[in-house]
């Protein structure tokens, strides 16, 4: 990030764990004014003690993005508490993995409400302050899910596609009032979350075999992703907007 982006105030949802949690970290020892979101209070209540001592100020918010009156409490705590809502990070999601016989009508609903409709909601709540203010930059976290079709994701993968699809969207919608909207699309990535996959039927192989088909021979770490994020939120990315950045050791170039 540039100098002029430290003192920023920054919402992340999911930061609980895994990219979210590493993306807080990365705002916060940069010295940005953090508001750390998330339905997982204990692993909020743990970031919030591990950033006692990082540059930025810290302010957590328990909530489900999904329910439109949390996610606008998210956005509404950084206004209140630090004066702005500079850069929105809309990471929270959950990551079900079935193919098309398999998934549900509620397991559909339920990925979409969270990785969907939680998206729009933190993105719109967001921009009500940013566009006003003329200003403002928000990160989605698609996937390489939301770029290209993959086995077994019969409903995560489309609500990735609602991510990338809203980026773009908001992207142009956004421009004229001096807003950016990009998006990070990660390969796999070794969090919390894909790390429980080795216990899961069939997790192991599925693991093994992905990181053979990313073209750098390994799965990626929530740090990496957090750099990308921190780079398209920042100054030093003035003129991209509308991008969805693949961070997926190369899956995409195949
Ligand atoms: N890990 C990967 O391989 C990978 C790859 C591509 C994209 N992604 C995306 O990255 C994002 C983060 O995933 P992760 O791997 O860090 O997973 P994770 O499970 O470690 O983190 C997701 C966080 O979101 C929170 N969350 C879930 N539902 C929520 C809700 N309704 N409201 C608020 N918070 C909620 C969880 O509690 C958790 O802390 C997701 O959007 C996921 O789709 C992950």
């Amino acid at each position: 990030m540039s100098a002029s982006s430290t003192a920023r105030t920054v919402v992340v949802t999911g930061a609980a764990s895994g990219i979210g949690r590493a993306t807080a970290c990365l705002f916060a020892a940069r010295g940005a004014r953090v508001v750390a979101t998330d339905v997982n209070s204990d692993g909020l209540a743990d970031l919030e003690a591990g950033l006692s001592s990082a540059a930025g100020a810290i302010r957590i918010v328990h909530g489900d993005v999904s329910d439109p009156a949390d996610a606008r409490r998210m956005i509404e705590t950084a206004a209140r508490e630090f004066g702005a809502v500079d850069v929105l990070v809309a990471n929270a999601g959950i990551i079900p993995l079935g193919d098309v016989l398999e998934t549900s009508p509620g397991a559909w609903d339920e990925v979409m409400a969270v990785d969907g409709r939680g998206m729009f909601l933190t993105c719109k709540y967001a921009l009500s302050h940013m566009i006003p203010a003329g200003a403002g930059a928000i990160v989605c976290v698609s996937s390489i899910s939301g770029l290209a079709g993959q086995r077994r994701q019969a409903a995560y993968g489309p609500a990735k596609f609602v991510a990338t699809g809203l980026t773009k969207h908001l992207a142009v919608e956004c421009a004229p009032y001096g807003i950016r909207v990009n998006a990070v699309a990660p390969g796999t990535i070794l969090t919390e979350r894909v790390a429980r996959l080795k216990d899961e039927p069939g997790g192991p192989e599925y693991l093994e075999s992905m990181a053979a088909a990313h073209p750098l021979g390994r799965l990626g770490t929530a740090n990496e992703v957090a750099e990308v994020i921190g780079f398209l939120a920042s100054d030093a990315a003035s003129f991209v907007t509308g991008a969805v950045v693949p961070v997926d050791g190369g899956y995409l170039a195949q």
